[in-house]
């Protein structure tokens, strides 16, 4: 299997998950149904890629992998829309779009969150053909998504909104490692995992670089624009959230993203210039304008 460029593969990634969600979804009707896909469609699928590429620098490729990267991406697309709820981020706007319970109302918001988190179990475990690393992989997305990962950040987070003290900066690297970091993390071990391979050089890779990419993402909020970034931007420092750039200001944390994705670049070494998709991602993570 030849490495793709990094735009080509995240694009394939996009086109491959949403046409598998489309397939799965299409015998049911209804709003949670509806509310379920437009909640899954429309993001950068670098979730889903990570999990296609990290597959095939395995040597695995096929209905496994899109699977896993469905169930990710599907996990993700939960975690947002119960994110922009009114009893969390208040947002109105994601993905350039009205946001679920916007469109919808809350309890669409809700349901079709849960029953996205429901779904990625089914799939992630999907096409696979070794029921050790198909039960490795699940047990491991449920501790990436609860309290020990996506879920506990997400307390973290809102609490921090109305902490009396400042966080400091292992208390935000903690926080932001497991709101953002467990997924990402957990999608550049997917490829390991699913050959029963050493997880440790995409572990730094991907703790280093889920990193990168929420100060990125908090970055985007102060100096990106709504029309760009697609969802609202500004209101991080207004709602008190306590990120990178609250701690470091702007030039200190863009230069802790950058250390970051230099980081997760040298963990590739052990993989030569096979890698050369992943080290594109992780210059994209900072780059990015959206
Ligand atoms: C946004 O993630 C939420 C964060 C974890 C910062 P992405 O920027 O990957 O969102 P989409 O999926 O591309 O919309
Ligand atoms: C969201 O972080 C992280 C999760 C959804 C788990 P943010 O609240 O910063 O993400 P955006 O800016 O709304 O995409
Ligand atoms: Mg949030
Ligand atoms: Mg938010
Ligand atoms: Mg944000």
């Amino acid at each position: 299997m030849t490495k793709p460029a990094f735009q080509d593969a995240r694009a394939d990634a996009a086109r491959r998950v949403e046409a598998h969600l489309a397939n799965i979804l299409a015998g049911q009707s209804g709003p949670i149904a509806e509310a379920m896909l437009y909640a899954v469609n429309g993001g950068k699928c670098l979730r889903g890629f990570f999990v296609i590429e990290t597959a095939r620098l395995h040597g695995i490729a096929g209905a496994w992998p899109t699977s896993a990267a469905a169930a990710i991406e599907c996990l993700h697309a939960y975690s947002l829309v119960h994110d922009d709820l009114p009893c969390m981020d208040d947002d109105a706007l994601r993905r350039g779009q009205p946001t679920v319970h916007v469109k919808w109302d809350e309890t669409t918001a809700v349901l079709a969150g849960d029953a996205l988190q429901a779904l990625a179990f089914e799939l992630v475990v999907e096409g696979g053909d070794n029921p050790a690393a198909q039960l490795e992989l699940s047990t491991s997305l449920a501790r990436a998504s609860g309290i020990a990962g996506m879920v506990g950040g997400q307390a973290l987070d809102i609490a921090a909104e109305t902490a009396t003290a400042p966080l400091t900066l292992d208390e935000i690297t903690a926080l932001q490692a497991g709101k953002t970091g467990a997924l990402i993390t957990w999608s550049c071990l997917a490829g390991p995992r699913m050959a029963q391979a050493d997880l440790a050089p995409l572990k730094t890779y991907g703790d280093a670089l889920g990193l990168a990419f929420q100060i990125a993402d908090d970055i985007l909020d102060v100096e990106g624009d709504a029309a760009t970034v697609g969802k609202a931007t500004g209101k991080d420092a207004n709602a008190g959230k306590a990120t990178f750039v609250s701690l470091l200001g702007l030039d200190g944390a863009k230069r802790r993203a950058s250390d970051l994705v230099t980081q997760a670049q040298d963990a590739l070494s052990c993989y030569a210039d096979d890698a050369d998709t992943l080290r594109e991602a992780a210059q994209f993570v900072i780059a990015r304008t959206h």
